[in-house]
C-alpha cells in the first residue's frame, strides 16, 4: 500500500462550544482521490480550513507527508505542497487569466528565480502559465480579464491556480458548484484525467453524486462533524445510516 499523504487524528474544531468538526480520523494515500461528502453543515469546509492551516484545530493532529503540521499557517502549507480551492471563487478579477496563474507560480518560484534576469524569468513564467491553462482548456482565454469570464470558466481558472504549483495534495471544495450540467461533465472528466495521470492526491467535496461516483476511489461521509461512513461508491449507496443522514436533513429543511 502507498504511504499516507495526509493523516489526521481526532481532529476537532469548535465555534463557541459548537463542534463543527468533532474527532475526525482520516488517512489519505498517495494518488488516491477521496470524495468528502455530507449534508449541508456537516463540517466539510471547516475540515478544509483546518487541513490548509486557515483555522487552528481545537484538538487533534495533522500529519502531512510524515511531518506534523498541526497549526501551520496556509502559506507554509502551500509551500509544503498542499493547495486548495474555495467553495466561493477566489480569483483576481482585475488581472488576466494568465496573470492569475502567474501569481500562483511566482509565489512558488520566488527563491529559485532570484538567479535569473527578469526578462528570462517573465518568459519562463508566461510559458509555464500557458502550459497550465492549456491543460484546462483555457489557453485561448489567457489574455482575457478574469472578471469577464463565465461562471464556469472562473471555476476552471480557480482549479488551474490550484494545480499550477503541482501540489502533492489538492483539496477541491465543490469544484462544480453553480456550473451547468455540460460544464460539470467537462470539469469532472478533467479532474479524473489529471488524477489518473500522476501521483497527485485529491480530496474533493461535492453535492452532485454523479460527480462523486465518477471521481472517487473512496468516499468519506461526514455528518455532524464526524465520519459517519467510508467506502466504495457501492458501499456508500447501500449504507442505511448515510441515506438517513441525507433524508433526515431534507425533512428538517
Ligand atoms: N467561522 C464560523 N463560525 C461559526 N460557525 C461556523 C463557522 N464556520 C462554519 N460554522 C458552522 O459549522 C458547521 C459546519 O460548517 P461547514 O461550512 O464546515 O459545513 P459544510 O459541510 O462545508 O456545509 P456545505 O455543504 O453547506 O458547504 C455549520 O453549522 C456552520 O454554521
Ligand atoms: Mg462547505
Amino acid at each position: 500500500m502507498k504511504p499516507p499523504v495526509l493523516a489526521v487524528r481526532d481532529l476537532a474544531k469548535s465555534f463557541d462550544g459548537f463542534m463543527a468538526v468533532d474527532g475526525v480520523d482520516l488517512e489519505v494515500r498517495v494518488g488516491e482521490t477521496v470524495a468528502l461528502i455530507g449534508p449541508n453543515g456537516a463540517g466539510k469546509t471547516t475540515f478544509y480550513n483546518l487541513i490548509s492551516g486557515r483555522m487552528r484545530p481545537t484538538r487533534g493532529s495533522i500529519v502531512f507527508e510524515g511531518r506534523d503540521v498541526t497549526g501551520l499557517p496556509p502559506h507554509r502549507m502551500s509551500r509544503l505542497g498542499l493547495s486548495r480551492s474555495f467553495q466561493i471563487n477566489n480569483i483576481f478579477e482585475e488581472l488576466t487569466v494568465r496573470e492569475n496563474v502567474e501569481v500562483a507560480l511566482t509565489a512558488l518560484h520566488r527563491k529559485s528565480w532570484r538567479l535569473f534576469a527578469s526578462r528570462d524569468r517573465d518568459e519562463a513564467l508566461h510559458r509555464e502559465a500557458d502550459g497550465v491553462l492549456a491543460r484546462l482548456g483555457l489557453a485561448e482565454l489567457a489574455p482575457t480579464r478574469a472578471g469577464v469570464l463565465s461562471y464556469g470558466d472562473k471555476r476552471l481558472l480557480e482549479i488551474a491556480i490550484v494545480l499550477a504549483t503541482r501540489p502533492q495534495l489538492v483539496l477541491l471544495d465543490e469544484p462544480t458548484a453553480g456550473m451547468t450540467p455540460d460544464e460539470t461533465r467537462a470539469v469532472t472528466r478533467l479532474i479524473r484525467e489529471i488524477a489518473d495521470s500522476g501521483d497527485q492526491t485529491f480530496v474533493v467535496t461535492e453535492h452532485d453524486m454523479e460527480v462523486v461516483f465518477e471521481l472517487a476511489d473512496r468516499i468519506v461521509v461526514l455528518h455532524h462533524g464526524r465520519v459517519l461512513a467510508q467506502g466504495s461508491a457501492d458501499e456508500i449507496r447501500a449504507n442505511r445510516a448515510v441515506r438517513e443522514a441525507y433524508l433526515g436533513d431534507e425533512q428538517e429543511a
